[in-house]
């Protein structure tokens, strides 16, 4: 019988990593994948679209906890994962990142002393405020297999003590390249809405912004869209609107002249990243995946984890000041990069893959 894992998957960024694993898991046919969806991400733009587009298999259990506060829906889905363990009796678990579905599962799995892998780990961003921070820290300590995708992770987990603990530390690069490589081609065929947006080529800005820092503080959002609109006079600007950030505005009551659209699926957020000129995002993900797609980002937060890429060059931090923000976007119109540079690995799923099997037999 094949060894049984069971994957933890609920927020939009976890599609995306996991669909790259479950398929070379089905590829190689040595491990059997139990996937549950928390129910984190719940629209069909925020989850039932990546699961289409990217073929993941249909979760096994969908929990259906979602909308609550971080501790409300963290305990909520750590019983209902502790009941799914008990009954799948699986050999290990996978988590993916670090949101609140990322913690319950690895807190599930630990508490039963079932092996514990989490991809994308020791990321750090040292600001304790980030509930991310928090899901990242305390699911690399419980973890046995830590499966970090740069330098600067394998760095932060040394800090750390990891020297020190049993657990099994191992560079595998980013999954996510894999992701923009593989499924470049089907989004191209695929993708919509770049063109019934009918943007110009490479003359238009990419903009994505979700975290609570930015979202529950009336000040920096404001100063944000402030700085987006200036932008819009100069240059369209289009936003896939996250749920959270569509609250926010509305209880701010912040107008803006920018080009508000629905949250689009992988393909067509693919698409868009390859026709833009840059990208302004808080997002974590999209950072990497501008790179992927050798487009400079913005980020509009005041600190970030993939340091690599500012340290390149290829993206700059500008919090939510405006004046940073419009003197970035005013460095990137003019300045050409060279984004020939290996920052993330390769066949990163297949190590993982790899490495996952090796921690069931
Ligand atoms: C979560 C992750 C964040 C990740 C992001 C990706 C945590 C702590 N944060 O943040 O790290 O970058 O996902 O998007 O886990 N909502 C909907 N429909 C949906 C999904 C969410 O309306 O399909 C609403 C929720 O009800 C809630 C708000 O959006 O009011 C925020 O959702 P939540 O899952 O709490 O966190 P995210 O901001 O998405």
């Amino acid at each position: 019988m094949k060894p049984k894992i069971v994957s933890v998957l609920g927020a939009r960024p976890q599609f995306v990593k996991a669909a790259v694993l479950s398929r070379i898991i089905r590829l190689h046919n040595q491990i059997q994948e139990v996937i549950v969806h928390t129910g984190q991400h719940y629209d069909t733009q925020m989850s039932a679209v990546f699961f289409e587009e990217m073929q993941i298999p249909k979760p096994d259990y969908f929990l259906d906890i979602n909308g609550l506060s971080h501790g409300a829906m963290t305990g909520q889905m750590l019983e209902k994962i502790e009941e799914v363990l008990l009954k799948e009796k699986p050999q290990a678990v996978v988590v993916y990142g670090d949101t609140n579905s990322t913690l319950a599962g690895a807190l599930a799995a630990s508490k039963l002393g079932i092996p514990l892998a989490h991809v994308e780990a020791g990321l750090r961003s040292f600001n304790m405020n980030m509930p991310e921070e928090i899901n990242r820290i305390l699911t690399d300590r419980i973890s046995d297999l830590l499966l970090c995708p740069t330098d600067k992770a394998l760095k932060n987990l040394k800090m750390e003590g990891f020297d020190h603990f049993t657990t099994r530390v191992i560079k595998t690069g980013d999954i996510m390249k894999n992701a923009v490589r593989f499924y470049s081609e089907y989004a191209e065929q695929n993708a919509k809405v770049y063109q019934e947006l009918k943007l110009p080529e490479n003359q238009f800005v990419l903009v994505t912004i979700h975290r609570q820092e930015n979202t529950d503080n009336p000040e920096k959002l404001k100063a944000i869209f402030s700085a987006l609109d200036s932008i819009q006079d100069k240059m369209p600007v289009i936003l896939p609107l996250h749920p959270r950030t569509k609250k926010a505005l509305a209880n701010y009551s912040i107008n803006t002249n920018v080009r508000l659209i629905e949250p689009v699926g992988y393909f067509d957020m693919l698409m868009l990243l390859k026709n833009c000129k840059m990208v302004i995002t808080d997002s974590g993900g999209l950072q990497k995946e501008a790179f992927f797609n050798s487009k400079p980002v913005i980020v509009t937060r005041d600190e970030t984890e993939w340091v690599e890429l500012v340290e390149h060059g290829f993206a700059k931090i500008v919090g939510s000041d405006k004046t940073k923000i419009l003197h970035a976007f005013d460095h990137y119109l003019s300045n050409k990069l060279d984004f020939d540079q290996d920052l993330y690995g390769h066949e990163v799923g297949q190590k993982i893959h790899d490495e996952i099997l090796k921690l069931l037999t």
